[in-house]
C-alpha cells in the first residue's frame, strides 16, 4: 500500500505520516528533507539558490540515507527549499528515488507536495492535509521554541502565506490536492484525533479497493 500525504507547510503531513506508517506497517519518507538537504548545500557552499546548475548537481549528489535532519529543519533552510523545489531539473533529479522508495514492498507514506499528482499518481490513498494559516503559524512557532529557536508568530505567518503561494503557483509539480484525494483539515484536531482521522481515511480506501 502507498500513502501519499501533501498539503502545504506545517499542515501536520509530518506527524501524521510518522504515525501512519508506524500503524499500517509501512516505511515512511518526508520528502520535504530531500529540498530541504538540496537548499542546504547551496547555502552551506555560498551559492546563490537560483542557479540551476548547483541546485541540480546538489541533488544529484544527494545521500538520502546519511541526512542529518537536525539541520534540515530549521526555518530557513525550508525557506530555501521552497526556492530550489521550482526548479524542474531539481525536482526531476529527485523523482527516481521517491518513486523507487514508494514502489518498494510492503509499501510507503510519503508526505510533500506532488506525491498524490506526480511522484504516485497510482496511491492506493491520496490524503490532502490543510489547516488554517494562523493555526499552521502557530504550530511552527511552538515547534521552533520548544527546539530553542527564537520564533516570531508574525514573521512566520507571513512566512507560511509566502510559501503556499510559492509552492502552489510554480509551473512545475505544484501543490494541490490529486482529483481522488480526500481532504484532511486538522485545524480543530489535536494531533490524537488528527491522526484517527487519517486512519479512518485509509481503512476506508482500503475497505473499497
Ligand atoms: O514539507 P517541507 O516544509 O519540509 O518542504 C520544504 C519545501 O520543499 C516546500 O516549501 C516545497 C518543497 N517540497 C516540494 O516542492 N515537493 C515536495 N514533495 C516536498 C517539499
Amino acid at each position: 500500500m502507498i500513502i501519499a500525504l501533501d498539503g502545504p507547510a506545517a499542515s501536520g503531513k509530518g506527524t501524521l505520516g510518522k504515525r501512519l506508517a508506524a500503524h499500517f506497517g509501512l516505511r515512511y519518507l518526508d520528502t520535504g528533507l530531500l529540498y530541504r538537504a538540496v537548499a542546504k548545500a547551496l547555502l552551506d557552499a555560498g551559492d546563490p539558490l537560483d542557479d540551476g546548475a548547483r541546485a541540480v548537481a546538489a541533488a544529484r549528489r544527494l545521500d538520502p540515507a546519511r541526512f542529518d535532519e537536525r539541520g534540515l529543519k530549521d526555518h530557513a533552510v525550508g525557506e530555501a527549499a521552497s526556492i530550489v523545489s521550482a526548479i524542474p531539473e531539481v525536482r526531476n533529479a529527485l523523482l527516481a528515488f521517491q518513486r523507487a522508495f514508494a514502489a518498494a514492498p510492503p509499501g510507503a507514506v510519503l508526505d510533500g507536495r506532488d506525491i498524490g499528482t506526480v511522484i504516485a499518481p497510482d496511491a492506493g490513498v491520496k490524503i490532502f492535509v490543510v489547516a488554517e494559516p494562523r493555526v499552521r503559524a502557530r504550530r511552527r512557532a511552538a515547534e521552533l521554541k520548544a527546539a530553542g529557536q527564537p520564533a516570531d508568530d508574525a514573521a512566520i505567518l507571513a512566512d507560511i502565506l509566502r510559501r503556499d503561494d510559492r509552492d502552489r503557483t510554480r509551473a512545475v509539480a505544484p501543490l494541490k490536492a490529486a482529483d481522488d484525494a480526500i481532504e484532511l483539515d486538522t485545524s480543530k484536531l489535536d494531533i490524537e484525533a488528527a491522526v484517527a482521522a487519517a486512519i479512518g481515511i485509509v481503512e476506508r480506501a482500503a475497505r473499497r479497493r
